[in-house]
């Protein structure tokens, strides 16, 4: 019933220029890097955050969609305005965060599976009604010895086609996001054999529960060394592997990926959209972005500080890094960028 619907907003979502803020940290993941600042843990200093980065000026231009978390959807500016009214006044879809956080794997200690679907159809009802047009569900998938498993794929990746099926038939555009974690210390060429193994799961259980591709976003991670590994791929090597991957496990009909960062360094997550875009984007069926949480508005948590006088400088550190972000999903960033993007 929402076919239309569902194809425009997944286009828009990967519009050229265009990618997505991950703001959906839950009260645990917010209050974790608020703390770290020294900046009290509160509803109020979530909210008065949101409110800096949401009206950025300008942010509009580079941002074709927001993801939200439960408590954050039914926030407003401190002036009274909902955040779902705000972000769409500046062209910026809202989203929202429908997991419920990934747990502990049964008989598998070291693994997780994503919760979230008891009640969801009700929920996804619900959001509709407050604006959201599209949703998120992340799975986590850990490398290290004899993990991940076929169980732990397997199940989650059921999940997230679950999930994507009830977005579909209650009007919002799914994010399908299975994370390869990059702790540990596997090499590049392992982590591009999980991705490979995961990417072919997740498209299975998502043709099995009917899922249409041209009405979701994939959420990939990418294809990089494990952050304890000696020997760390170039960006040419991750662009290359990464763009393999994805061109062997995602079918053309799906409008766009949008990569997390996944705890890269800002510059790195931009240096890595761009030399993909820079040598295939001509070559793909499908858009490369960015829907970025740490890569983009890390820098700005940090410049604000929890302080009114810092949301200027928090929202220049924001706008430089979706500037930046993209130019480099247009496969036109240049590290002078970062001098002046701001
Ligand atoms: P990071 O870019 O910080 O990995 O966050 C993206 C995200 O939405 C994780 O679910």
């Amino acid at each position: 019933m929402y076919t239309q619907e569902l194809i425009a907003t997944a286009k828009a979502m990967v519009a050229p220029g265009k990618g997505i803020l991950a703001a959906d940290e839950s009260y645990g993941t917010a209050n974790k890097r608020f703390e770290k600042i020294g900046i009290p843990t509160t509803e109020e200093k979530r909210r008065a955050y949101r409110e800096a980065l949401f009206t950025t000026p300008g942010i509009g231009e580079f941002l074709s969609g927001v993801i939200l978390f439960d408590e954050t959807i039914r926030q407003a500016t401190k002036d009274g305005k909902p955040f779902t009214k705000l972000l769409l006044e500046a062209g910026i879809i809202p989203g929202i965060k429908l997991d419920a956080g990934a747990k502990p794997l049964a008989k598998s200690p070291d693994e997780t599976i994503t919760e979230g679907l008891d009640g969801l159809r009700d929920r996804i009802a619900e959001y509709y009604k407050m604006g959201a047009r599209f949703a998120k569900w992340r799975a986590v998938i850990t490398i290290g010895d004899g993990i991940p498993s076929h169980r732990c794929i397997d199940t989650n990746a059921n999940a997230l086609a679950r999930y994507a099926a009830l977005c579909q038939e209650g009007g919002l555009v799914p994010i399908v996001e299975p994370e390869v974690l990059m702790d540990g210390d596997h090499t590049l060429e392992r982590s591009y054999a999980v991705h490979h193994d995961v990417l072919k799961a997740v498209f299975d259980a998502l043709y099995v529960q009917g899922v249409e591709p041209d009405q979701m976003i994939l959420k990939p991670s990418m294809v990089i060394s494990g952050q304890d590994c000696p020997q760390q791929a170039s960006v040419e090597d991750v662009a290359r592997l990464t763009i393999k991957c994805l061109r062997e496990r995602v079918p053309a009909a799906v409008p766009g990926c949008a990569f997390l960062s996944g705890g890269q360094s800002d510059e790195v997550a931009t240096a890595h959209l761009n030399a993909m875009n820079a040598t295939f984007k001509d070559q793909l069926p499908w858009k490369l972005t960015f829907s970025y949480g740490r890569a983009l508005h890390q820098a700005a948590l940090e410049a604000w500080k929890g302080e009114d006088a810092n949301i200027s400088a928090a929202q220049k550190e924001l706008y430089r890094r979706a500037k930046c972000n993209s130019a480099a999903s247009l496969g036109q960033y240049a590290s002078e960028m970062e001098r002046v993007a701001a």
